[in-house]
């Protein structure tokens, strides 16, 4: 497979690589080798955690020493109890007993996890050192590696406290992905398909039209897939980097649904990603209403997340316990709850829907 390279641009911040290959992991020392700044690097020090520390932290190691970088690296434990205050605190004071000094850099090793505790920790240490991040699950080959959020969560929330720190460079290695269990890879397709709504009619019709080999993870259409998300996503983020003109927001669409069910049902009962996916089922549902999306686009979309291995989620709970846990959700503001509504493929809006409105929407979808 022929490596795909994106630049990244985004104003105010200076311009950094994606590489989305398949076998590129073998090849990340020589290409942070060829990052300003870094091959001149007093010492890297990678991040990962359990579980990708036994697939592919090795692989990792032994390509940083072969291009002549002084790498170290550091475990922590998989899963999102690790984007904590604690663990961030361990990691700064494993940082400081490696003598981490401004010119060093931390690598990001794993999935979303990883990606936003690196990010967060890395952006904080000594003000703020280099950040790579080296994806390895779907959802942070499509979203979070690129963009530059980072977060810890807290007692009170999910990514209440963090930084905004684009990385120097991302590689993404898609043959990682083989390792990833049908659970983790929805979650990636979910945010993929939430991107291709909002993004345009040419991303979209070509992934209804590619869903069931994207499903069967077929390489080249997987690295055309990663692409689209990332470009789409670092267009939305070249015009609104630190989500303060609403342009941003676009990225909740179908997560309002999607936050409260997860708390609601517990979180991890459904993945992320099935959530996600209901929760676009309702936003696009409850667009009809309220800026004219056409039924036909609720069914392509259906259609499409039936396709990737997203069905319907058959979960229901009472209406006003759906809308108690959207108001409580950190994106809530003001009255109303706000919604990313589409009008069309590509059009969306942000419409903050009162209760009465809402509630209504809530029966009858669950009708
Ligand atoms: N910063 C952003 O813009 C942004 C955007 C979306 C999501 N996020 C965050 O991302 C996180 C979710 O990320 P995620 O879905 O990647 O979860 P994750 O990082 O927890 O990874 C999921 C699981 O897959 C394992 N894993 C990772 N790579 C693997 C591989 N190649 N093979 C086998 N197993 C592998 C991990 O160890 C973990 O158990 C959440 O905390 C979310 O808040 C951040």
């Amino acid at each position: 497979m022929q490596a795909m390279r994106v630049v990244v641009s985004i104003p105010g911040e200076p311009d950094y690589d994606v590489r989305i290959g398949s076998g590129s992991l073998d090849e990340l020392g020589s290409a942070l080798r060829r990052v300003p700044g870094l091959a001149k690097s007093p010492q890297l020090l990678v991040i990962t955690d359990a579980n990708v520390e036994r697939l592919y932290l090795g692989r990792a190691m032994d390509s940083l020493a072969n291009a002549g970088l002084t790498a170290s690296s550091l475990v922590v434990p998989a899963g999102e109890g690790a984007k904590s205050v604690e663990v961030a605190a361990e990691v700064w004071d494993a940082m400081a007993a490696l003598g981490l000094t401004r010119d060093c850099a931390v690598i990001a090793l794993g999935g979303g996890v990883v990606g936003d505790l690196t990010g967060f920790v890395g952006s904080t240490f000594m003000r703020g050192i280099s950040v790579v991040q080296v994806p390895t699950t779907l959802l942070s080959m499509v979203d979070s590696s690129v963009g530059g959020k980072t977060a810890v969560n807290l007692e009170a929330g999910k990514n209440l406290v963090g930084t905004f720190c684009q990385p120097v460079q991302v590689c993404a290695d898609i043959a990682t992905l083989s390792t990833l269990d049908e659970r983790e890879w929805t979650c990636g397709l979910a945010e993929a398909a939430k991107s291709s709504v909002i993004s345009s009619d040419d991303f979209f019709f070509w992934m209804v039209e590619n869903a069931s080999a994207i499903f069967g993870r077929e390489e080249e259409l997987v690295a055309e897939l990663i692409k689209r998300c990332i470009v789409f996503k670092a267009g939305v983020v070249a015009q609104d980097k630190t989500e303060s003109c609403g342009v941003r927001e676009c990225l909740n669409y179908g997560h309002t649904l999607a936050h409260a069910i997860e708390a609601l049902a517990g979180y991890g009962t459904y993945s992320h990603g099935a959530a996600v996916a209901e929760g676009m089922r309702f936003a696009a549902f409850l667009s009809q209403g309220l800026v004219g999306c056409e039924p036909d686009l609720v069914e392509a979309q259906g259609a499409l997340l039936d396709e990737l291995g997203l069905p319907p989620l058959g979960w229901k709970a009472d209406a006003r316990d759906i809308l108690t846990a959207m108001k409580h959700d950190k994106k809530a503001r003001g009255t109303g709850v706000r919604f990313v509504c589409i009008r069309d493929i590509g059009a969306w809006e942000l419409v903050s829907v009162d209760d009465e409105t809402l509630l209504e929407a809530l029966e009858a979808y669950y009708a």
